[in-house]
């Protein structure tokens, strides 16, 4: 779960202490043996498939999950079944399962010819997504942007296939607009209507006349889809940042997909006010803005769209930001090497900002440019390094000597926050476990029973500690939008490494 700081109730938290001396006392060292950058993309992959929700498929590789959540949208006539769980919860958010479907996507477009035998695999991940997303925007004018009640669900330590907490369904409509929620949802499906262009034409055209659709409502009716869901959505994917990054967003990647002139214009005619309050070096679920910028600075490098050159200056300074030992550094790194970034979760931010590096890094090198950051300047090959910095922190090069990529190396998280996880497959324990049945799951010292192959938690805090327990969930859940990016960066680095 993203931000709430109160997702499972206080008497779930008090062993958290006796933890923390365990990981403490031994520091190894860094093994900075070369990765297999390969292996952890096919673990990257095989972790959305513990995510999934609805009828599993026969190809289903990690077979401790099972079917789930058959019933999603029947409350409100409609079929919601489908679609990815965001996190160790069981619930289904359509704010962060478009963002995953975005970068997912994003990263097959650039790196998704470095990922050999894997991309039919990244290929089905996005795919998982986006036939749920035409599902939740198969009616005009109505948008199904979350199914089950969030704090319900967290007061529950149970399984999905066992869930029996409400399903309630919650819509965005003309009176009740969502133009965040919206503006990703077209944004995904724009994007992923580019994977599909050659391999699936005909799922690409419904795809991208889809994201048309869902561009205009949410353009057309505009607000935050926390104003009228408040209750529903609040504090877990709160729009904290505003419509406006999402509408831009979503004009970007409905350029790149369709090449129409009218979204070109439609930047170019809104950009000023879309980007009020634009903070450079942000990138996530809620906040688009330095993703914006490194996507369309592709046409302007390619020397295409000069009109968009702010765009590329923006992202000029994105890069300046985030380079260790400037002079006025704006994000931070622990001592071990991890950027760190305010709030929960933050391994997301890691892989996401290492994403736009790595991306950037390739469009400036075909335009045979580097970035001028006031004395010094960064070239491609700099920004390359740092991306893959980051990304060997995470597989093992870091204090603790521990890989933050579940199944992945010799140390590696042993008790995730994931309700899925932490409790007794159905293969071997076949009978109900009820919502407080599960408690005994979640105090335990003991390893989950059930490894979440691939998954990447929120990490280690600004002095590179970890521990290894469940109550401490910021550190130790995995989100869908942690691995979509770090999909292209493994992809990449599994070729040029
Ligand atoms: C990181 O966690 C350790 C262990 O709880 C703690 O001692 C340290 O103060 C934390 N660092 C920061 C900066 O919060």
């Amino acid at each position: 779960m993203a931000r709430n700081p109160s997702h499972f109730p206080a008497s779930f938290r008090r062993l958290s202490l006796a933890f923390s001396l365990l990981c403490l006392l031994p520091v190894p060292h860094c093994s900075a043996g070369a990765h297999n950058y390969h292996d952890a993309l096919r673990k990257s992959l095989l972790f959305f498939e513990g995510q999934r929700s609805g009828k599993l498929p026969p190809d289903q590789r990690l077979r401790w999950r099972k079917d789930s959540a058959l019933h999603d949208g029947a409350t409100a006539g409609v079929d919601l079944t489908g679609g990815y769980y965001d996190a160790g919860d069981n619930v289904k958010f359509g704010f962060p399962m478009a963002f995953t479907t975005t970068l997912l996507s994003w990263s097959i477009i650039d790196f998704g010819r470095n990922m050999g035998g894997e991309v039919g695999n990244a290929v089905k991940a996005v795919r998982w997504a986006t036939d749920y997303l035409l599902k939740a925007t198969a009616k005009d004018g109505v948008i199904y942007v979350q199914v089950g009640d969030a704090f319900s669900d967290h007061r529950c330590w149970e399984r999905p296939e066992d869930m029996d907490t409400p399903r309630t369904v919650y819509k965005i409509d003309r009176n009740n607009p969502g133009s965040d929620v919206a503006g990703e949802t077209a944004a995904a499906l724009a994007a992923a209507s580019i994977v599909f262009r050659s391999r699936d034409p005909a799922y690409s055209r419904v795809l991208l006349d889809r994201a048309v659709k869902v561009f205009e409502f949410a353009d057309r009716h505009r607000g935050a889809y926390s104003s009228s869901l408040y209750h529903a959505v609040c504090p877990f994917y709160c729009d904290f940042n505003g419509y406006q990054d999402e509408l831009l967003w979503a004009a970007a990647w409905l350029h790149k997909a369709s090449r129409r002139r009218l979204y070109r214009e439609y930047i170019v005619r809104n950009e000023v006010v879309l980007r009020a309050g634009e903070t450079i070096n942000e990138f996530g679920w809620d906040n688009k803005h330095a993703g914006i910028n490194v996507l369309i600075s592709k046409e302007v490098l390619m020397g295409k769209e000069n009109d968009l050159k702010s765009f590329q200056i923006m992202a000029d300074g994105f890069i300046c930001s985030i380079l260790p030992g400037i002079s006025h550094p704006q994000v931070q790194y622990s001592p071990g090497g991890l950027i760190i970034k305010p709030g929960s979760c933050n391994m997301q931010h890691v892989t996401s900002l290492s994403f736009l590096l790595l991306a950037y890094s390739n469009y400036l090198s075909h335009a045979n440019r580097v970035v001028p950051c006031g004395q010094t300047s960064a070239t491609p090959a700099l920004l390359k390094r740092l991306a893959k910095r980051q990304v060997d922190y995470i597989l093992g090069d870091n204090p603790l000597g521990m890989s933050y990529m579940v199944g992945y190396g010799a140390r590696y998280p042993r008790r995730i926050h994931h309700r899925g996880s932490s409790i007794p497959s159905v293969n071997n324990h076949p009978g109900h476990i009820g919502c407080r049945d599960g408690s005994q799951y979640y105090f335990t010292q003991s390893p989950n029973p059930n490894t979440l192959v691939g998954a990447v938690v929120g990490g280690p805090n600004i002095s590179d500690y970890f521990p290894d327990a469940r109550p401490f969930y910021q550190e130790s859940e995995p989100t869908t939008y942690t691995n979509a990016p770090l999909v292209g960066l493994l992809a990449y680095f599994s070729v040029h490494s």
